[in-house]
């Protein structure tokens, strides 16, 4: 199945919230969802209860080559997660020119999870441009872009669109094709988001996957380590991620249905039975 990933050239825009909540949408709508965190702040896995001394994952342990089956939890919401690992700002810069180097190192595990066709794979991305996402945008079907509903966000739109930030050249410009977006912390209320999110939006047209209201409601969540869904499901932000998801299941193919009698086929489908 497809990889979604998110990402943003500007950073702290809601691209982990969205991811975490995205996936838990899609997860209730009855997608098996794999989310991963390719991002060092190892922060997604707080979205989902993963204890604070919990600090292990998938990124942090890429130079021994894992197995990434291994590090898949299966978290309350019913969505699997591959948390990042916690890591040093040395291994990080390490780490970064290791797959400038070898890029299959992340690629090769990647197109395993992307063979499985049950599996829906999410990818939360680290902001600005990154080794990481370069490796990733050409795996992506779809990289949805988090843009903050405010006035910069309009005047960078035409750069962002031209795909910089995927990494750059000819080959980044062209993976600008698979940007959509999101715009997020919308309040309708505040004159300057307001007209910051229209503009936005009549520049992008059905290329907006959706906008999320700013609500209190995403902040409480995550200081509790929960989702949107679970702690205020009709708060204006819950219904508003609901239609994200939705948005993205349109643009997904039909998901196969696995055959009743053989067991589902893929790399996770011991996990996607309970078998673990
Ligand atoms: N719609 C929203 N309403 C209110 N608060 C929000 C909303 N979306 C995100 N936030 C808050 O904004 C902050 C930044 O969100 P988040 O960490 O998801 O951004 P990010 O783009 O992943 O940041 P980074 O670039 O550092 O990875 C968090 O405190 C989060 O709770
Ligand atoms: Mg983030």
């Amino acid at each position: 199945m497809p990889l979604i990933a998110f990402a943003s050239p500007k950073g702290g825009v809601g691209k982990t919230t969205l991811a975490a909540n995205v996936a838990d949408a899609l997860c209730r709508s009855g997608r098996s969802v794999l989310l991963l965190d390719l991002d060092p702040q190892n922060a997604l896995r707080l979205h989902f209860g993963v204890p604070l001394h919990d600090t292990s994952g998938f990124m942090a342990d890429l130079p021994r080559r894992p197995d990434w089956r291994a590090q898949v939890r299966r978290t309350a919401s019913g969505v699997l997660l591959l948390p990042h690992g916690a890591m040093e700002l040395r291994a990080v810069l390490e780490q970064s020119l290791l797959l400038e180097r070898e890029p299959a190192l992340l690629a090769a595990p990647l197109r395993e999870m992307l063979a499985d066709p049950q599996l829906l794979v999410l990818a939360d991305l680290p902001p600005g441009p990154s080794q990481v996402l370069a490796v990733v945008a050409p795996l992506a079907a779809i990289i949805v872009t988090v843009l903050q509903s405010e006035a910069i966000s309009a005047a960078i739109l035409d750069e962002v669109e031209s795909g910089r930030f995927l990494g750059g050249g000819t080959l980044a410009a062209l993976y600008a094709g698979r940007l959509q977006f999101i715009l997020n912390g919308v309040d309708l209320r505040a004159r300057l988001s307001r007209s910051a999110a229209e503009v936005v939006a009549r520049h992008l047209g059905p290329r907006l996957l959706g906008a999320v209201s700013r609500d209190e409601a995403v902040a409480e969540a995550l200081s509790e380590m929960r989702l949107v869904q679970e702690v205020a499901p009709a708060c204006a932000a819950a219904g508003d991620l609901r239609h994200v998801a939705r948005a993205i299941e349109m643009l997904l193919p039909v998901m196969p249905e696995p055959a009743p009698a053989a067991p589902a086929a893929g790399p996770l489908s011991g996990l996607l039975r309970g078998g673990w």
